[in-house]
C-alpha cells in the first residue's frame, strides 16, 4: 500500500508519496511540492536530500556499512582486483573469466596517450598540481579523441578509454614534473603493476614489482571505488545532467575532488601530521585547537557527511598500513603521531559528542608514501580509485527515464527591485 507524509500549509493538506530503497531507507518525494504547493525546500549542502535513485552503491552511515552492487567492500578488499571491482560497479555485476579477459585486453588496447599530448603535458609550469594538470588532460582528450556516429559504441571505446588513459595521464604527469624519461604502458602487466611501472621505472634502476605493493594499490582504488552521491560525484551528475560528453563530465569529477574537505583531504593529512611533528606542540593542543569554533583549523582525515561512526574504509586502510609498512621494514614517524592524535581525538568528548572518527584519508597518505607516491599526487591515486565510480554513476544517470538536467532553486535576499543609477549619479 503506497504510503505518505502529510503536509499542512496555508490551510490545506497535501499528501507527499514517501519512496522506500531495497534496504528500507525512506524519503519524501517532492517531485510535485512546487507544482501543488508553491514551496520549494532549502537544504544547504543537501545533507537531507536524495538527489537520485541508484542501484550502485549501498551505505549505512550509523553502522559503517559500505556495499558496491550489495557486496561488503571488506569482502571486495580482501578477494577482488581493483580491475574486477571497476567491471562490478559499472557493469551491475561480477565478470566471468572471459568477460575479465576481454575488458583487460581493451585496457591495454586504449592505454595509450595520444604523443601530441605529451607535448601539452610538457609545457605545463612544473610546480603545477598535478590535480589542475589532470582535469584540464581529461577535458583535452574529446579533441584529440573526437565523438564516434553511434552512441553505444562511443559509449563503450570511451569507458574504456578513461579507465585505462587516466592511470597513464597520472605517471606520465608525474614523470614530466620530475624532468624524467616517459615510461610506456606495458602490455604483459596487470592493471596496478602497470600504473607502479610507468611510475618509477628508471633506466638506472629497473622497477622491482613487489607482490605485496600491488595489493595494497589493489585494496587503496577499491576502497574509493565509489561512495554514492559525495561532492564529485554528484558534480560528474550535475554536469553531466546537461549531455556534456563524459571526458567534460570527469573532467568536473576531478576538479571536485581537488579540494580538502574532499579527495585532497589524503595531501592534506600528510601535510597536518608534518606540521604537528614540526610545531613541538602536545597532542591535547592540536585537538583543542581543532575544536575551537573560532579557528579554521580542522582535524585532516576525521569526520564524515554520512558516517557518524567508524569509517569501514578506514578500518581496512589501517590494517594495510600496518602491514605493507611491517612487509617494507619502514617506520615512518607520521604513522606513529597518526594513531596517537587518533587515540587522544576519539577519546575527547567533542570528538565523541559529534561522531567525529577517522575517516578513509587518515591512514591512506602512510601507504602512499610507503609505496613512493610523492604527496601532490594523493588527490590524483583518489581520482583514478573513483573513476569506475563517476563512470558508474553517468551511466546510470543517462539511462534513468526520469532524469533532468539538473538545475536547483534558491530562495532569493537581494534587493526586491532596485532603480539602475547612471555611473555619475553614484
Ligand atoms: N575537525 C574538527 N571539527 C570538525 C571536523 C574536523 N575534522 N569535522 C567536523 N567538525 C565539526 C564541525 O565544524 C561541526 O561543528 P559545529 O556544529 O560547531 O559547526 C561538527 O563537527 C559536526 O560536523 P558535521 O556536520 O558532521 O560536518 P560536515 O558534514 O559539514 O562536514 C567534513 C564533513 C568531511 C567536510 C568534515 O568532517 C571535515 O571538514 N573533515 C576534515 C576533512 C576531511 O577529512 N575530509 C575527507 C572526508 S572522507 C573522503 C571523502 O569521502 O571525500
Amino acid at each position: 500500500m503506497a504510503e505518505y507524509v502529510k503536509l499542512i500549509y496555508d490551510g490545506k493538506t497535501y499528501e507527499l508519496p514517501l519512496v522506500t530503497g531495497s534496504a528500507g531507507e525512506k524519503a519524501i518525494d517532492i517531485t510535485k511540492l512546487r507544482q501543488t504547493t508553491g514551496l520549494i525546500t532549502l537544504d544547504p549542502g543537501f545533507a537531507n536530500t536524495g538527489s537520485c535513485s541508484s542501484a550502485i552503491t549501498f551505505m549505512d552511515g550509523e553502522k559503517g556499512i559500505l556495499r558496491y552492487r550489495g557486496i561488503p567492500v571488506e569482502q571486495l578488499a580482501e578477494h577482488s582486483t581493483f580491475r574486477e571491482t571497476t567491471f562490478l560497479l559499472i557493469n551491475g555485476k561480477l565478470p566471468n573469466r572471459e568477460e575479465l579477459d576481454t575488458a583487460s585486453e581493451r585496457l591495454n588496447q586504449t592505454s595509450l596517450v595520444h604523443e601530441d599530448m605529451h607535448i601539452v603535458f610538457q609545457n605545463f609550469p612544473r610546480n603545477s598540481h598535478p590535480m589542475g594538470i589532470l582535469s584540464s588532460m581529461v577535458t583535452a582528450l574529446r579533441s584529440f579523441y573526437p565523438e564516434l556516429p553511434v552512441v553505444q559504441e562511443e559509449i563503450n571505446i570511451t569507458v574504456m578509454r578513461l579507465l585505462s588513459k587516466l592511470r597513464t595521464m597520472a605517471a606520465l604527469s608525474y614523470r614530466i614534473s620530475v624532468g624524467h624519461n616517459i615510461v610506456y604502458p606495458r602490455h604483459d602487466l596487470s592493471y596496478c603493476a602497470n600504473f607502479l611501472n610507468m611510475m618509477f621505472n628508471s633506466p638506472v634502476k629497473p622497477y622491482h614489482i613487489d607482490l605485496d605493493i600491488v595489493k595494497a594499490l589493489n585494496i587503496f582504488w577499491i576502497l574509493h571505488a565509489d561512495h554514492e552521491q559525495n561532492c564529485s560525484t554528484s558534480a560528474v551528475r550535475v554536469v553531466g545532467s546537461g549531455r556534456v560528453n563524459l571526458y567534460a563530465a570527469v573532467s568536473a569529477g576531478i576538479a571536485a575532488l581537488w579540494g580538502p574537505l574532499h579527495g585532497g583531504a589524503n595531501q592534506a593529512v600528510i601535510e597536518m601530521l608534518s606540521g604537528i611533528k614540526e610545531s613541538g606542540k602536545s597532542l591535547s593542543q592540536i585537538v583543542e585547537k581543532a575544536k575551537d569554533r573560532n579557528d579554521p583549523y580542522r582535524l585532516m582525515g576525521f569526520g564524515h557527511r554520512v558516517y557518524k561512526t567508524y569509517d569501514p574504509r578506514a578500518k581496512i586502510m589501517k590494517k594495510t598500513c600496518d602491514k605493507i609498512l611491517g612487509k617494507l621494514k619502514i617506520s615512518d614517524p607520521l604513522l606513529d603521531l597518526a594513531k596517537k592524535l587518533e587515540e587522544v581525538a576519539l577519546k575527547d568528548d567533542y570528538f565523541i559528542e559529534n561522531n567525529l572518527y577517522a575517516n578513509i584519508d587518515f591512514y591512506s597518505g602512510i601507504i602512499l608514501r610507503a609505496i613512493g607516491i610523492p604527496t601532490n599526487m594523493f588527490p590524483v591515486m583518489f581520482a583514478i580509485g573513483r573513476l569506475p565510480g563517476w563512470i558508474a554513476q553517468w551511466k546510470e544517470s543517462m539511462d534513468d527515464p526520469a532524469w533532468r538536467l539538473s538545475r536547483p532553486r534558491q530562495i532569493y535576499t537581494g534587493p526586491v527591485e532596485a532603480r539602475y543609477i547612471p555611473i555619475d549619479e553614484r
